[in-house]
């Protein structure tokens, strides 16, 4: 077993269709309300929050569990379903180590469903697909946060069919793009057969079981991907350029890799020449708190991979979203703005 002290928190973006419920579920995982105060309850930007294992353990409810997994926390990454943000549903794609498809069990498969699909086919992302809103499926008692078992059970055999007969239309779907899967709790072997989890993110039915399958994810991700590490240079992506009140432009990043320090030179991709700079500050949102919409940030000395960071610095006007960013020093400078340049 690798030193628990440098593993890496995964990244776990979340995709799907327009309103199907993907920032209600992040809202009900983190214990917060972002939907409500989102203009038309329309997510615009990627956000990234950072939840760790102590608040997923403890809405598992079992504490022992916690010496069964050795992953540090999830970096969850929202995403904009709305057909315009397929960019910006993309860079998700492409920064995410595990995902979930969100997936409105009434509405089945939607352009940014499939969408969503090829962008982690293309990738290779594992992924848990999540079956949204079964407390609208006619006659569901909801049974506020209790896990998909114990809910279910409570259901009439008639909304226990109905909830049936959809989750095998949206499994018919996969099939139909190449996938494999069944519902979760009749899944053997994840590696093999994608997991399809009915959830209210509404009422909290079935998220401790998303979490549940997430963290087996997570955990067979980090075995197998040991050699991302929190330490060594930091490696990222810039999310977002914005200018803000007293810093001029600052970047919103996802550093994937290493570690990035107050005072590091970094190489930054811009649509002429690399830019090259000394990071000024770090301001990292709270923990639990969505970057898009902190107003608090905290500055730090030092963050590591994988987490979701502001960085000030001078020059950073032309910097691109989307474009890399790596910590260089004296003896990598030349090769990383050579790297950065072919990217
Ligand atoms: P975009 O970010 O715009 O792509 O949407 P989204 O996928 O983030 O959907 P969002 O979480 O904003 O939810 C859309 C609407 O569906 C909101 O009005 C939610 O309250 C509602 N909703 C989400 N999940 C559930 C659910 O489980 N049950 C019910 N009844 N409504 C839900
Ligand atoms: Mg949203």
């Amino acid at each position: 077993m690798a030193d628990k002290k440098n593993l890496r928190t995964p990244i776990v973006c979340v995709m799907g269709h327009v309103d199907h419920g993907k920032t209600t579920l992040l809202d009900k995982i983190r214990g917060t309300a972002i939907v409500s105060g989102e203009a038309g309850a329309i997510t615009q930007h990627i956000g990234a929050t950072e939840v760790p294992i102590d608040v997923i353990i403890n809405k598992l409810g079992d504490p022992r569990l916690r010496d069964r997994f050795i992953v540090p926390g999830l970096l969850f990454i929202d995403t904009p379903g709305h057909h315009a943000f397929t960019t910006l549903r993309s860079r998700g794609g492409a920064l995410a180590d595990l995902a979930i498809v969100v997936v409105d069990i009434n509405e089945g498969f939607k352009p940014q469903t499939y969408e969503s699909l090829q962008i982690l086919k293309r990738f290779k992302t594992p992924f848990v697909v999540v079956a949204n809103k079964i407390d609208r499926i006619g006659g569901w008692v909801s049974q506020k946060d209790l896990p998909f078992a114990v809910t279910f059970k409570k259901q009439s055999e008639d909304v226990q069919a109905r909830l049936e007969t959809k989750l095998y239309e949206v499994i018919g779907e996969l099939y139909n793009q190449g996938f494999a899967a069944e519902r979760y709790d009749r899944v053997t072997n994840f590696q093999k057969t994608l997991g399809v989890v009915p959830v209210s993110a509404m009422t909290g039915e079935g998220i401790p079981d998303v979490l549940m399958v997430l963290l087996g994810l997570a955990q067979k991700f980090l075995e197998a991907n040991l050699h991302y590490s929190a330490k060594g240079p930091g490696v990222g992506t810039v999310l977002e350029v914005k200018e803000e009140k007293g810093l001029g432009a600052t970047l919103d990043v996802i550093l994937y890799d290493g570690t990035l320090k107050k005072g590091d030179t970094v190489v930054i991709g811009s649509l002429g020449k690399p830019i090259q700079t000394k990071v000024r500050a770090l301001l990292k949102p709270r923990e639990l708190s969505e970057m898009r919409y902190e107003s608090k940030f905290k500055q730090v000395n030092k963050v590591t991979a994988a987490v979701g960071v502001k960085i000030s610095a001078p020059g950073l006007e032309g910097a691109l979203a989307g474009s890399p960013i790596r910590v260089a020093n004296e003896d990598t400078l030349d090769e990383i703005v050579d790297q950065i340049k072919s990217e």
